[in-house]
C-alpha cells in the first residue's frame, strides 16, 4: 500500500487524486471476497469491472452484465478489503439513456455495496453526465479509448487512436471527462503518444492499461495476470503467475487420489479405528 494512503481507513477519491504526477496509481480487477482480500494490501483501488461478464461468467462479451451482478461482485469485493478505494462500472444500459438514469444507477450501487465511486465508459459524449453525477455526490472514473461496451459499434475489441483524427478525439475525450469532474481516466488500447499527451494535458491521474508506463498508474485484469483467463490474452497483459496450470495439476491429483481410493487418508477422516481403538472424534 502506498505511503500517501489513510492508514486508518480506505484510500479515499480526493487522495487518489492527488496523485495526479506522483507516484503511480495501483490497480487491478476484483470480483470476489477471497481475491479483494489477497490484493487489497497491495492496491490503491480495486475495480469491481464489468469484465466479470467474461471472466467469471463465461459471456463472450460485457455486454449483458447486470446491475445486480455488479451490486453482488461489489459486495463481496467490499467485504473482502479495507484498504483499498473500491470503484464499481456501471453496466451496458444502466447509463447511457440520461444523466438521470445514470444517477439512478450509481447511487443504488453505492448504497448497496459501499463502494467510493463508479466507472462508465464513453468520452466528450458523457461529460454532462459525468459532471451531474459528480454534484450529486458520485465521483467518477472515466473511461475512454478501447471501450469493451462499444464491441458492436467498434466492430472488436480494437486498439484506438491511430491516426492523427483518431488520436485528436481521444484527447478531446480526456480533456472533456476531466473538465467535468471526473476524478481520475481510464485510458484503454492506445499508443504511448496519445496516451503520454492526454496524461501530460490533463489534470487528473490516467490510468493506463494497454496504454504505456506513460500513465499515472496501471491497471489490468487480475485473472489475466494470475493465468486464471486463457480464452484470449491481449498483447498488453503481463503474465505474472500460471494459477491455471496449478488448479488443473491440483484437481488432477485430487481425482486420481479419489479414484484410486488415496483419499481420504486416515488422517482426513473420523472415528477411524488406531492402534486397535476408537480414536476420539
Ligand atoms: O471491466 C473492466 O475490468 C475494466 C478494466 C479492465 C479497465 O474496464
Amino acid at each position: 500500500m502506498s505511503a500517501t494512503s489513510n492508514k486508518m481507513g480506505r484510500m479515499s477519491v480526493p487522495q487518489l487524486r492527488a496523485r495526479k504526477g506522483a507516484e503511480p496509481i495501483v490497480c487491478l480487477t476484483a470480483y470476489t471476497t477471497p481475491m479483494a482480500q489477497r490484493l487489497d494490501e497491495h492496491c490503491d483501488l480495486l475495480l469491481v469491472g464489468d469484465s466479470l461478464g467474461m471472466v467469471v461468467y463465461g459471456m463472450e462479451s460485457t455486454l449483458a452484465v447486470t446491475v445486480d451482478m455488479m451490486v453482488n461482485h461489489g459486495k463481496a469485493v467490499m467485504r473482502g478489503s479495507k484498504n483499498a478505494c473500491v470503484v464499481v462500472d456501471l453496466p451496458f444500459g444502466s447509463y447511457q439513456e440520461s444523466k438521470e438514469q445514470a444517477f439512478r444507477t450509481a447511487s443504488h450501487i453505492i448504497a448497496e455495496t459501499g463502494c467510493a465511486a463508479v466507472k462508465l465508459e464513453g468520452g466528450a459524449e458523457m461529460a454532462e453526465t459525468i459532471a451531474f453525477l459528480n454534484a450529486r455526490g458520485i465521483p467518477v472514473m472515466a473511461h475512454i479509448g478501447l471501450m469493451p461496451q462499444q464491441v458492436n459499434t467498434m466492430g472488436g475489441f480494437k486498439s484506438q487512436g491511430r491516426g492523427d483524427e483518431a488520436a485528436q478525439k481521444m484527447i478531446t475525450d480526456a480533456k472533456a471527462v476531466a473538465k467535468a469532474g471526473a476524478f481520475c481516466v481510464v485510458v484503454e488500447g492506445t499508443v504511448e503518444a496519445v496516451a503520454r499527451t492526454i496524461t501530460e494535458t490533463i489534470d487528473v491521474p490516467t490510468i493506463g492499461i494497454g496504454a504505456s508506463v506513460a500513465c499515472d498508474g496501471q491497471v489490468l485484469v487480475t485473472e489475466d495476470i494470475l493465468g486464471l483467463f486463457s480464452d484470449f490474452t491481449p498483447k498488453f497483459v503481463k503474465r505474472y503467475a500460471d494459477l491455471g496450470d496449478a488448479v488443473s495439476k491440483a484437481v488432477g491429483q485430487y481425482a486420481d487420489e479419489v479414484r484410486n481410493r488415496q483419499f481420504p487418508a486416515d488422517e482426513h477422516c473420523f472415528g477411524i479405528a488406531k492402534k486397535g481403538k476408537l480414536r476420539a472424534v
